[in-house]
């Protein structure tokens, strides 16, 4: 295992924001830990960590982190990109959601906190003095606005409990240079980026996020960008053919094992 000090944990790990951000920090000299529900083995790479974490649970989040301190060390990077919806059975019948996926998605807004509270201990850690520290949540625009279509009334909902959390913690620790963001691709018009556009965007959510992680200090909690093309996003751009694409990217790219 490389004996780099520099750690980052992503929460929600999957083929395209985690992978790419993954990649970039890997590259930059970071031990990096994958966490999801369904880890993938990860073989001959030991900048790779995979961790098996539900973000709906907060003992397994705990525990994820202790997994990740114990064989990678404290720490310096969190960045929680898992989401999820539940649309309701009958399209506009918000209330036939049922209550438990209602729960059930609060939990995933609710986890960023357990989160941040595992990482405080580690932050604060002495090998982490010189270290850059950030919290960044994957966001998109739901939250800003108190509606939401039905259909995406729980990943609002869950988004919404981030900001909440993001807004404050951004302040409360800004003495300790402890930075907190909520990232939201945004299309040229600042609304919800089409899907061609958010599934070739794995390179700019990785650049930006390199660029939130290194700030001097804290920014605007609420930081919104464009899509920048990458050459490795025009690959992707026609690759889109062969994916599927869901707006909580759970189904996305599902076929991607098959090309
Ligand atoms: N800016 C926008 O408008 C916009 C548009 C679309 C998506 N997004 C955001 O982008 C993020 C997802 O992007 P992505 O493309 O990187 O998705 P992705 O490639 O599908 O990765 C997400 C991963 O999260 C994991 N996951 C889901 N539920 C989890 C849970 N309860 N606990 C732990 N892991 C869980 C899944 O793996 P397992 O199944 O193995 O757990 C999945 O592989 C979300 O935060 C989403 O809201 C933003």
């Amino acid at each position: 295992m490389s004996s780099s000090k520099l750690v980052a944990f992503i929460l929600g790990a999957g083929t395209h924001i985690g992978s790419a951000v993954a990649a970039q920090l890997r590259e930059k000299g970071y031990r990096v830990a994958l966490g999801s529900r369904n880890p993938k083995p990860i073989s001959d790479d030991d900048a790779y960590l995979s961790v098996k974490v539900d973000v709906q649970k907060r003992e397994s989040i705990e525990e994820a982190f202790d997994t990740v301190l114990q064989k990678l060390g404290p720490v310096n990077v969190v960045i929680y990109n898992a989401a999820s919806v539940a649309p309701p059975p009958t399209p506009d019948d918000l209330l036939t959601i049922p209550v438990e996926a209602y729960y059930d998605a609060a939990s995933v807004g609710l986890g960023a906190f357990t989160a941040a509270q595992k990482a405080l201990p580690s932050f604060r850690n002495e090998i982490h003095r010189e270290h850059p520290k950030a919290f960044i949540v994957t966001g998109n625009i739901l939250p800003f606005s108190q509606y939401s279509p039905p259909a995406y009334h729980t990943l609002g909902l869950q988004k919404a409990l981030q900001t909440r959390f993001i807004a404050t913690a951004a302040k409360s620790y800004e003495s300790e240079n402890f930075q907190f963001y909520f990232a939201t691709l945004v299309s040229k018009e600042g609304g919800i980026p089409g899907p061609a556009v958010f599934a070739s965007s794995a390179e700019t959510h990785a650049q930006v996020y390199w660029n939130l992680i290194n700030n001097a200090k804290q920014e605007d909690w609420d930081h919104r960008y464009e899509f920048v093309i990458f050459l490795f996003d025009i690959c992707s751009i026609h690759l889109l053919f062969f994916f599927r694409f869901t707006i909580d990217g759970n189904k996305f790219p599902v076929e991607a094992e098959k090309l």
